[in-house]
């Protein structure tokens, strides 16, 4: 599947935001391994924070559908004057899974950017950041 393609399953993905306050809809679309593509958009809700991203979206319907490692790119379009490169938030739901994850971003003009995840949040905390640590933190406890 070429970027083109995966950007035109995020536009489609995008017809479901549900926007309704920020009014900036949102479509993303993660493609495995074996070609299958899990879509989002992003779902807000009354109480602000609550809200869902598209990238989030999409990737709780892979994980939970038992997709774990094989996640090979992910597109996010947005109708902005910038790119919709992904926020904090989902960048590092993203890298738990998929470090090294390609990203393909676009705005409004349609046009495609690319980078890595690695780029996007590098020194990451992930897993492999609790290696080897078995403290026990509540005060009086061993620390080892
Ligand atoms: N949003 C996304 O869905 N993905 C992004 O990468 C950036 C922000 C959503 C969250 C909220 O519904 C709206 O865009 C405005 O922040």
């Amino acid at each position: 599947m070429t970027d083109q393609e995966l950007a035109a399953l995020a536009w489609e993905a995008r017809k479901n935001a549900y926007a309704p306050y920020s009014r900036f809809p949102v479509g993303a679309a993660l493609l495995c391994g074996d070609g299958t593509v899990f879509t989002g958009c992003n779902v807000e809700n009354a109480a602000y924070g609550s809200t869902i991203c598209a990238e989030r979206t999409a990737l709780v319907k892979a994980v939970s559908q038992g997709r774990r490692g094989d996640f090979q790119a992910i597109a996010i379009v947005g109708g902005g004057d910038t790119p919709c490169w992904p926020c904090g938030a989902c960048r590092q739901m993203l890298a738990e899974f998929a470090p090294g994850l390609r990203v393909i971003a676009a705005g409004g003009d349609g046009v495609l950017h690319r980078s890595t995840l690695d780029q996007l949040l590098p020194n990451s905390f992930g897993p492999k950041s609790m290696e080897s640590c078995d403290q026990v933190t509540e005060a009086g406890e061993d620390l080892g």
